[in-house]
């Protein structure tokens, strides 16, 4: 009765963006907005429609880059102010040879945001005439927009400088239909992200476990099915590794468990498990103060498992994919779990609890030993914060791959280059394996300092019963990793991205 009694109450869902942003497409041809932007390659003159456009001033091409030092280099802009208040906007687009990635095209998109966002401008269109402007390219341009006009502002109060309100982007191109085909099907993906990102960026009074799990709910309109474990049912099948991390705090554990049926009956699944510490404070081995603010992200691997089953859900993507991520706050308390402690998994194995701070590994042992055992999936894909180590190996710019199968790393890795959100393969070996036993239980939750990733690793393959496995090593990349062209939020909504290119890439069809 209470459960139907809160379906019905259940709070709206929010939008994923705090300013709207509207992009249209149109032909090639005449438009009214009151800002023109069309790009000009290094060295060269305006071209294609751009040069219709730049005929139209009158003004001498030689004398207008003479006077302002344009040249083309990507990032230069000349903005040429027109009688009647027309303004155009000139952007370099640099070589040619710079553009041919997709990716480069999303960062032509999130560094041309930045650009419209400066002018201040909310009715523009922008010209894209050149060769290698595909309708994936401009899907690229469009999704770079999208990304990068996100702002997690909802807890500032409005000023009036900040009321700019929504803006509409046409892109003038060659075949609108089949761009606007392209820019759907990479609209799931980023919508996905921008979820992520959310859900990271949200503080942890505002997102407990609870709180998460209602967010995990609204997926159930794109018809995925959520299914969601409460404590007494994780005590019935023994998860004693993960509870233990929750016993401190007064906010329950939960595992979600999140199906996508895109495939045919019977396709073995795809499974994707993410470490949910909504807060992680340390518990009684607490953290020191300077920078814990951060770790209200240390939900950042089940955000992307969450935004990633969102996304594959929305493009209705023809795998079948199960997302599960265990929910805990890791708080010191009268009830939290000691050092010393010795706790049971669903496995199995006991494991000594050295240091409460390494919490992810306790988490995902019973979150992953659990989607195995009960899925038996073509793969298994972790992603956690796990190691303040991973940051000093890999900084923010790659994260840490950890994995038991040749393939699917050459795959992860690939896909990372793809999606630009890069790995860098670590190593796995009995050698390190070693270095988890423990005195008293079958394996320990803490090594000393040297190969802390790696060791943690270690640990949770002991939980994957040798399926074909990866982990990610995300604590650098989920968070306060260094601005880029396509985000400026501390959460960039990392994964996401990256492993639906794997699903697309390898599994579909
Ligand atoms: N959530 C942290 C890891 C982390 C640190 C993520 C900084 C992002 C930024 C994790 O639970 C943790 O505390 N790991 C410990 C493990 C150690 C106690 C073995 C660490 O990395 O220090
Ligand atoms: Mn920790
Ligand atoms: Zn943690």
């Amino acid at each position: 009765m209470l459960a139907v009694f809160f379906l019905h109450f259940r709070p709206p869902p929010r939008p994923f963006m705090s300013q709207a942003l509207n992009i249209h497409t149109a032909p090639l041809g005449v438009v009214n907005a009151a800002l023109t932007v069309f790009y000009v390659a290094e060295g060269a003159q305006p071209s294609g429609y751009g040069q219709t456009l730049w005929s139209a001033t009158g003004l001498d091409w030689s004398q207008s880059i003479a006077a302002s030092g344009f040249t083309g280099k990507q990032g230069q802009t000349m903005d040429v102010l027109l009688p009647g208040g027309k303004r155009q906007l000139i952007l370099g687009s640099g070589s040619s040879s710079a553009n041919t990635s997709l990716t480069s095209w999303t960062d032509r998109g999130g560094s041309l945001m930045a650009k419209l966002a400066a002018t201040r401008a909310t009715d523009i269109a922008v010209v894209v005439d050149e060769p290698s402007a595909t309708p994936a390219a401009l899907a690229e341009l469009a999704a770079g927009l999208r990304l990068r006009r996100y702002k997690f502002d909802k807890y500032k109060t409005a000023r009036a400088d900040d009321a700019v309100g929504s803006i509409t982007v046409t892109l003038l191109v060659t075949d609108p239909e089949a761009v606007d085909r392209a820019i759907a099907g990479r609209a799931a993906t980023v919508e996905g992200t921008l979820l992520a990102r959310d859900l990271i960026n949200e503080p942890a009074n505002a997102l407990g476990t609870l709180e998460f799990v209602e967010r995990t709910r609204e997926l159930e309109k794109l018809g995925v099915s959520v299914e969601v474990l409460e404590q007494d049912e994780l005590e019935k099948l023994g998860m004693g590794a993960m509870l233990c991390v929750a016993k401190g705090s007064a906010r329950p554990p939960r595992l979600v468990i999140m199906q996508w049926h895109g495939g045919r009956d019977g396709d073995q699944p795809l499974a994707f498990v993410g470490k949910g510490v909504v807060f992680d404070t340390g518990g009684i081995s607490i953290k020191p103060a300077g920078n814990m603010e951060d770790m209200k992200g240390d939900m950042g691997g089940a955000a992307a498992v969450t935004g990633l089953i969102h996304t594959l859900a929305s493009r209705k993507a023809p795998v079948n994919a199960i997302g599960v991520i265990g929910l805990v706050e890791n708080m010191p308390s009268a009830t939290a779990v000691r050092p010393g402690d010795i706790v049971k998994a669903m496995s199995g194995t006991t494991i000594e609890v050295i240091n409460t701070d390494a919490e992810g590994r306790l988490v995902l042992a019973d979150a992953l030993w659990y989607t195995q055992d009960r899925f038996k999936p073509r793969f298994m894909i972790n992603l956690a914060t796990l190691t303040g180590a991973i940051i000093v190996a890999l900084g923010h710019e790659h994260a840490g791959l950890f994995s038991n199968n040749d393939e699917l790393a050459i795959q992860l890795l690939n896909a990372g280059l793809n999606a630009n959100e890069k790995l860098w393969r670590m190593p796995l070996s009995p050698a390190y394996d070693k270095l988890i036993e423990s005195k008293f239980a079958d394996i320990r939750n803490s090594v000393g300092r040297p190969a802390g990733s790696i060791t943690a690793a270690q640990f949770l393959q002991r939980f994957v019963n040798e399926i074909p496995w990866a982990h990610l090593d995300i604590a650098g990349t989920a968070f306060g990793a260094s601005n880029r062209e396509t985000n400026t939020s501390w959460a960039p909504g990392f994964g996401v991205a990256l492993l639906d290119r794997l699903v697309r890439d390898y599994y579909e069809g």
